[in-house]
């Protein structure tokens, strides 16, 4: 029986992306989403991959939505955690609304989601947890104080559950992308796109969602086993650690 993948904000951008690869790769896939019901029912018709609609920044929806999927597919064997919003504004301007919508979702959203999961994978003695980060998570970066925040946020949770993970077989990991061609980045002022982030990108170009998503495959995979509490960055040489 194939092993059961479920990525988080799966249906759009860089999860949607994770969402076909770990399919092509021969895992039955869920894919959660918060809001875009048009979007997610196109991805659905397209891919055959069926979607669940919940809030990662709310504990209770996480433990019913991953119910559902595993009524449906079986245990959660990997769970993507790649839901994430921005709420950019320089600090000085940011409310206190932008900062927590921000946390709770990309910092909160990741334990929210794992926690329920982590018992099953600890009694199967496998399992396979991949947070995306960011670059600046890594970085830092002006006009993202609170999405900066809770991207290193995720990678300190990532290097504490490597180690409570590792003895029973369950690896996490992070996967810190640079600027991908996604709406997320197409949101930036054009001018800022173009004239301040691109030229930073020693490559010269936004990356593609399946330059992620090809990441995720192989840390899913058996022969990733050995690689845990790790942060893979992928920026096409932005931000060197
Ligand atoms: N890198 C370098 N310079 C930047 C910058 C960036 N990412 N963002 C803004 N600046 C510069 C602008 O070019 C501008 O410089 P000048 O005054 O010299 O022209 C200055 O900062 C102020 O910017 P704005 O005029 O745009 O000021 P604003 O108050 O209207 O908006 C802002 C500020 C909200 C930060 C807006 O500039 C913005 O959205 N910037 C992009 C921030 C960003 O990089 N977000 C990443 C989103 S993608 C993502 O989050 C995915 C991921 O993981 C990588």
């Amino acid at each position: 029986m194939s092993r059961v993948a479920l990525v988080t904000g799966g249906s759009r951008g860089i999860g949607a992306a994770i969402s076909v690869a770990l399919k092509a790769a021969g895992y039955s896939v869920a894919a959660n989403y918060a809001g875009n019901d048009a979007a997610a029912e196109a991805f659905r018709a397209e891919t055959g991959i069926p979607v669940h609609k919940w809030d990662v920044s709310d504990y209770e929806a996480c433990v019913a939505g991953i119910g559902r999927v595993e009524a449906d597919l079986g245990s959660v064997d990997v769970l993507v955690n790649n839901a994430g919003i921005t709420r950019d504004t320089m600090f000085h301007k940011m409310t206190p609304d932008q900062w927590r919508a921000v946390i709770d979702t990309n910092l909160s959203g990741v334990f929210n989601m794992t926690h329920p999961v982590w018992p099953g994978m600890r009694n199967r003695n496998f399992g396979r947890v991949v947070n995306i980060s960011s670059i600046n998570g890594q970085k830092g970066q002006m006009g993202q104080v609170n999405y900066s925040a809770a991207k290193a946020g995720d990678l300190g949770f990532t290097k504490a559950l490597a180690q409570e993970g590792a003895a029973r077989g369950i690896t996490v990991n992070a996967i810190c992308p640079g600027y991908i061609g996604t709406e997320m980045v197409r949101a930036i002022p054009e001018k800022v796109l173009n004239e301040r982030i691109i030229p930073q990108i020693p490559v010269g170009r936004l990356g593609e969602p399946e330059e992620i998503a090809r990441i995720v495959v192989f840390l899913a995979s058996d022969e990733a086993g050995f690689i845990t509490g790790s942060t893979i960055s992928a920026n096409g040489g932005q931000f060197v650690v």
